[in-house]
C-alpha cells in the first residue's frame, strides 16, 4: 500500500480497511470450513465493512439497533440478518417489526421470547429463532429456561430453527473446542429426543484467534484443518453456522499514525504520535509490553529503542513500550497491522476530546473515505 500517498490525501491518524483482503479472507476460511458450513459475520468486530462483506457471507449477526441501522443503510438483505443481543428493547424491536422484518432473531432470555412472541402476534409476522444457550456468563439462557421454551413451544408465528452458542473469543485450543462441541451435540440430540422435535441448525461462535504481536506463532492452516475435522466428527446431521468477528475482519485493517515529536529523558526516548490508545486497542495487550505487527514508513534501521506514546494527557497512553531497533524521525508513519476488528471501537475514544480518525475503505486501487475525522469536542461539551 502506498501509505505516503494515502496520508497525503487523507491525513493521519487514519484507519484503512482493505475490501480485497476481506473478500480473500472469507474465501480462505470457507475453503477450510467447507462449503456445507455457513459463515456468519459478527458485525460488532467492524461495522464499516458491512456493506462490502455481506455478499460474501451467509448471514450477519447484529447485536444492537445501531448495528441494525448500519446494516439497513448498507443494504444488507433482511434475509441475511440475525438480530442478536443481550438486550432487545421493545422500541427497537417494534421499529424492526414495522418495516421489512429481519429473518432471524436469537432468544437470550424468557423475557425476549415473550416480547418477540407478543410482537409476532400483534404484527401478524413470522420469524425464525435460535435459542441461545449460555456459555456461563450473562449471554443466553440456562438449560432450564431454554427447555421451558421448548415445553410451551406452540407458537404459530415463531419457528425454532436451532441452538446458538458462543464459546469465547481468542480460543486457540482445539481440544477445548472439541470437548465443547461434543457436549453440545449430545445435548441437542437429547433435546430432539425429549421434545420429539427436529433442531435443524447449530450456530456456533468458536472465537477463532488472531495473533497480533511480534513473536507470536500460529499455524492457522493446521488449526483450521483440525477444527474442520472436529466439526465433522462432532456435529452430525445438522446445518452448521460458524459465527466469526475477529477472524474475519482483523487482517483487513491498518491504523496509520504519525510521529509528531521525539524527546529523551532519564526514563527513555519517547516518540509521540498523533494517535493513541483512544484509537487503537489490541486484545491481549497489557501495559504496552507486546509489540503489535507494524511497519515504519519510510523504512528505517537503527539501534534506538523508543517508548511510543499517543497524544492523550495520561501516562497510560503508551502504544508500545519497547519499540526496538529504529531510527524514528518526526513525520514518520507507524502502521499498525491487523487492526480491522474491534481495535477502533474498544479504545477510549472520547477521552481528552481528541478527534476520531478518518476511516478509509480500499477497493482494489480505489480509496473511499467512509467517515471523515469527527470532532469529539461536540460530544464532550
Ligand atoms: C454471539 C457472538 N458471536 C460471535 C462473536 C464474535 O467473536 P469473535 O470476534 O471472537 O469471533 C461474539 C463476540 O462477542 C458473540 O458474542
Amino acid at each position: 500500500m502506498d501509505y505516503e500517498k494515502i496520508v497525503s490525501e487523507h491525513q493521519t491518524p487514519v484507519y484503512v480497511y482493505d475490501v480485497d483482503i476481506l473478500e480473500n479472507r472469507v474465501a480462505y476460511l470457507r475453503n477450510y470450513l467447507g462449503e456445507n458450513v455457513n459463515i456468519v459475520y459478527a458485525v460488532k468486530a467492524n461495522t464499516f465493512v458491512m456493506p462490502f462483506v455481506h455478499p460474501y457471507v451467509d448471514a450477519l449477526e447484529l447485536c444492537s439497533f445501531g448495528e441494525y441501522e448500519i446494516a439497513v443503510k448498507g443494504k444488507v438483505p433482511y434475509e441475511k440478518m440475525v438480530i442478536s443481543g443481550v438486550y432487545k428493547d421493545e422500541a427497537s424491536m417494534r421499529a424492526m417489526f414495522n418495516g421489512e422484518i429481519p429473518r432471524r432473531f436469537t432468544i437470550e432470555s424468557l423475557q425476549q421470547w415473550n416480547l418477540l412472541s407478543k410482537l409476532c402476534r400483534e404484527y401478524g409476522k413470522t420469524i425464525e429463532v435460535l435459542l441461545r444457550l449460555t456459555s456461563g456468563n450473562q449471554f443466553g439462557m440456562c438449560k432450564e429456561n431454554l427447555e421451558s421454551i421448548l415445553d410451551q413451544n406452540d407458537d404459530e408465528f415463531i419457528k425454532i430453527v436451532g441452538i446458538q452458542y458462543f464459546s469465547k473469543t481468542q480460543r486457540h485450543s482445539l481440544s477445548i473446542l472439541e470437548k465443547e462441541l461434543d457436549k453440545l451435540n449430545t445435548y441437542i440430540d437429547e433435546l430432539e429426543h425429549r421434545y420429539d422435535i427436529r433442531i435443524e441448525e447449530f450456530e456456533y461462535g468458536p472465537g477463532f484467534p488472531v495473533y497480533y504481536f511480534e513473536g507470536d506463532e500460529f499455524d492457522e492452516e493446521s488449526f483450521l484443518k483440525g477444527f474442520s475435522e472436529i466439526l465433522k466428527k462432532t456435529i452430525k446431521n445438522r446445518k452448521i453456522n460458524i459465527e466469526l468477528g475477529r477472524s474475519i475482519a482483523a487482517s483487513c485493517g491498518e491504523y496509520i499514525t504519525r510521529v509528531v515529536d521525539l524527546k529523551k529523558n532519564e526514563t527513555g526516548t519517547y516518540a509521540i504520535v498523533d494517535g493513541g490508545i483512544n484509537h487503537i486497542a489490541y486484545y491481549g495487550q497489557t501495559m504496552a509490553i507486546k509489540v503489535p505487527h507494524n511497519e515504519v514508513v519510510p523504512k528505517r534501521d537503527g539501534n534506538e529503542s523508543y517508548i511510543v506514546c499517543g497524544s492523550l494527557c495520561t501516562i497510560n497512553d503508551i502504544l508500545v513500550k519497547n519499540f526496538q531497533n529504529k531510527n524514528l524521525q518526526i513525520g514518520d508513519l507507524i502502521v499498525f497491522k491487523n487492526a480491522g476488528a474491534y481495535c477502533s471501537t474498544e479504545g477510549i475514544s472520547l477521552f481528552l476530546s481528541r478527534d476520531l480518525p478518518r476511516v478509509l475503505v480500499k477497493i482494489q486501487e480505489k480509496i473511499i473515505e467512509v467517515r471523515g475525522s469527527f470532532k469529539t469536542s461536540s460530544l464532550n461539551g
